[in-house]
């Protein structure tokens, strides 16, 4: 085993707590859901597939009985961190879990792929049964609950109602239908993410503002329904949604492999194939773009979450090809120029919100390069994605397991010792799609 694999099974064990791996002890100390997943890859990666079942087993025990797996399970709660069960109240939601407070939200829908993924790699072919049987139900009750609640009209596409289920909590997708949401009367707060990580590496104060207003109108409404239905922010996004469908597709397969009907989860395949195209899709553009469900208009932002949709097999190869060659291998978006040295800033850099060390707003992520680096593989653009792997391989030799990276210069960002560009990097491979 290299130095940097050595190094990286150090950060899972010291940010192990048992039951779950936080994706830092101080500045995440709780179990965040696409965290788990990423960090159960990792214990994978490295032969500890009873130690990757345990993340999901506690991933799950924080499910809702309407099938919704929340973004935080406040395992170890009281902490510092803010906005924290006190703040979430899931105990006013009749169908949260009783005994262990939850945020009332979700994230990225990735854990039946992993699953999937333990399943086909576990050589004890017994055990990989066993946990697959054991979990289906929960993981299709959740996507369930995805088309149910959160595609009421049977669009094909399930929205989001809180920039943090899309997992990139201060994208510049976000700047125009966060503008809607109010924030008079607030009550005063403290927050506590600037405690490690400098401020101008962190999302806005306005930015906070509204982060706790959708929670309060959310929490008002017991996080039912009605909640949903008169959210001021409610978005469809792309990265999300190409998750899910990866997601449905590991669904099938596992259905196919267990003996459960596959027709409802084929009915959701089609429905998404479908919508990304007449939906999502913006001819002029050349690009998938998300949707702005209240003003009824795609979000014209190009983001890399854009290019997950090949991770998902959503995109024609002419789609593929033309994101490609007018984005991705474009210096003026996200190829290297002059100004960055690495592959694959957040969002492009002609986008007037770029910046290149805050949070979702230009820096590199470690889960973005992986999934875009297997979409690309799954299209057949083999240098591309090989180059992506390089380059996340010079981030983190030249700057650790950092949360995110400046694309400029490489320099780490965010908190250090971060679970999931650990686990990645030890479970790069794992992520590749592949079909039972
Ligand atoms: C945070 O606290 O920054 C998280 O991303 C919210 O879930």
């Amino acid at each position: 085993m290299n130095d940097l694999r050595k190094a990286a099974v150090d950060v899972l064990h010291r940010n192990d707590r048992g039951t779950f791996t936080a994706p830092s002890p101080r500045q995440y100390p709780h179990l965040w859901l696409w965290d788990a997943g990423f960090a159960a890859l990792g214990w994978a990666a490295i032969g500890d597939f009873e130690r990757a079942y345990r993340e999901i087993r506690a991933t799950l025990r924080g499910q809702w009985h309407n099938g919704m797996i929340p973004h935080v399970v406040f395992y170890g709660w009281p902490s510092a961190y803010f906005p924290g069960a006190d703040v979430w109240r899931s105990d006013l939601a009749p169908e949260a879990p009783k005994d262990l407070p939850t945020s009332g939200i979700t994230q990225p829908p990735v854990l039946a792929f992993v699953v999937e993924i333990l399943f086909r790699h576990d050589p004890d072919r017994q055990r990989a049964e066993a946990f697959a049987r054991e979990t289906f139900p929960a993981l299709r009750a959740y996507h369930r609950w995805l088309h149910a609640a959160r595609d009421p009209e049977g669009v094909g596409l399930s929205c989001i109602v809180h920039p943090w289920e899309s997992g990139m909590d201060n994208s510049p997708l976000w700047d125009q239908p966060l503008s809607r949401v109010p924030t008079e009367g607030l009550p005063p707060y403290q927050r506590a993410d600037h405690h490690w990580v400098p401020e101008e590496q962190r999302p806005r104060a306005i930015d906070y503002d509204r982060f706790l207003a959708l929670i309060l109108h959310l929490r008002a409404h017991r996080y039912g329904e009605s909640g949903v239905r008169t959210s001021p922010f409610r978005v469809v996004d792309v990265l999300f949604n190409a998750l899910r469908h990866r997601s449905e597709e590991a669904l099938y397969a596992m259905a196919q492999a267990l003996g459960e009907p596959t027709e409802e989860i084929e009915g959701w395949l089609e429905r998404s194939r479908t919508a990304f195209q007449t939906r999502l899709w913006d001819p002029e553009r050349g690009f998938f773009l998300d949707w702005d469900d209240l003003a009824g208009e795609r979000i014209p932002v190009i983001a890399a979450g854009g290019f997950v949709a090949l991770y998902a097999g959503l995109a024609t190869p002419e789609q593929a090809r033309e994101m490609v060659d007018r984005y991705l291998r474009n210096p003026e978006a996200f190829a290297p120029d002059g100004g960055t040295r690495y592959l694959v800033p957040t969002v492009s850099k002609g986008d007037p919100g770029w910046e290149a060390r805050r949070y979702w707003r230009g820096p590199i992520w470690i889960n973005l390069n992986a999934l875009i680096a297997h979409g690309l593989a799954r299209y057949g653009f083999h240098g591309l994605a090989e180059e992506i792997r390089h380059h996340t391989l010079d981030l983190i030799a030249r700057s650790g397991f950092h949360e995110y990276y400046d694309p400029r210069t490489g320099e780490g960002l965010g908190i250090g010792n971060f679970t999931w560009s650990a686990a990645l990097l030890l479970g790069w491979e794992l992520l590749k799609v592949e079909f039972l």
